[in-house]
C-alpha cells in the first residue's frame, strides 16, 4: 500500500480563483487546517492548463502554487468524458461551453455534446474529478474519484451546474440536474477524490 505525506499544517492554499469552490473545498476540509487561502491571496494567477489529463493539470495548478506561496496547496481538475467521443470533452470541458469571447453557456454545450453524439447507440459517459496536493518541495499525491452514468436528451432539471442536466448516473433515475444537492454530493466524482484526499492525506482532529 502506497503511503502519503501527512497534512499537518496549519494553512492550506486552495489553487483557484473561482471564490465558490475556495468555499466549498474549505467547508469539506475544515477539520483538518486552520486557514485556507485562495492562490490570489498570495497575488498568483492561475497556470495555464496545458495537461492532457485531468491529474496532469491539477498537479500543475498545485505545484505552481505550493513552490511560490510557500504552502502546500490543493487543486482540482474536473469534467465529463463521453464513450462514443474517446473521452471527449475531458480537460476541455469549460471550454465546450465558451462562446467567442469567452462566455460560458452549458445550455449550449450540452447542445454541442448531443450534436456530436448523433445517433450513436452508446451513450455512456463518465465524470472524473482529480486532486493534486502538492507540498512547497515538490511532493505531490493525485486522488482521483469517478462517476459513471448515462447521457439523456432532453435534458432534465434545473439544480446543479455544467452538464448535470444532461446525466443519469447508474443506477438513479433523477439526473444530477434534478437531484436534491445532497445526493448528487454522495456518488460525485468529487465526493469520491475527496474521501480519497482525506483518508490518504488528512488526519482527524484528536
Ligand atoms: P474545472 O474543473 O473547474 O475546470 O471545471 C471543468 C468543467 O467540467 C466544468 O466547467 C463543468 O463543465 C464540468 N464539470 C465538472 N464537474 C462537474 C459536475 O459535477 N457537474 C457538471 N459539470 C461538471
Amino acid at each position: 500500500m502506497t503511503s502519503y505525506r501527512r497534512f499537518r499544517g496549519d494553512t492550506l492554499v486552495i489553487a483557484s480563483h473561482n471564490a465558490g469552490k475556495v468555499r466549498e473545498i474549505a467547508d469539506l476540509l475544515a477539520p483538518y487546517a486552520g486557514r485556507f487561502p485562495s492562490a490570489g491571496a498570495f497575488g498568483l494567477d492561475d497556470p495555464e492548463e496545458t495537461g492532457e489529463t485531468f491529474a496532469a493539470n491539477a498537479e500543475l495548478k498545485a505545484r505552481y502554487v505550493a513552490e511560490r506561496s510557500g504552502h502546500p496547496a490543493l487543486a482540482d481538475d474536473s469534467g465529463l468524458a463521453v464513450a462514443a467521443l474517446d473521452g471527449r470533452p475531458g480537460v476541455q470541458s469549460a471550454r465546450w461551453a465558451e462562446d467567442a469571447s469567452g462566455r460560458r453557456d452549458f445550455g449550449r454545450a450540452m447542445e454541442r455534446l448531443e450534436e456530436a453524439l448523433g445517433n450513436a447507440a452508446d451513450r455512456r459517459a463518465w465524470f472524473i474529478c482529480a486532486l493534486c496536493l502538492a507540498w512547497p518541495d515538490g511532493e505531490t499525491a493525485v486522488f482521483e474519484g469517478r462517476v459513471d452514468g448515462s447521457l439523456v436528451w432532453p435534458v432534465r432539471g434545473a439544480n446543479g451546474f455544467g452538464y448535470d442536466p444532461m446525466f443519469l448516473p447508474d443506477g438513479h433515475q433523477l439526473t444530477f440536474g434534478e437531484m436534491e444537492p445532497a445526493a448528487k454530493h454522495a456518488i460525485s466524482h468529487r465526493a469520491r477524490a475527496f474521501a480519497k484526499l482525506v483518508a490518504a492525506c488528512f488526519e482527524a482532529p484528536a
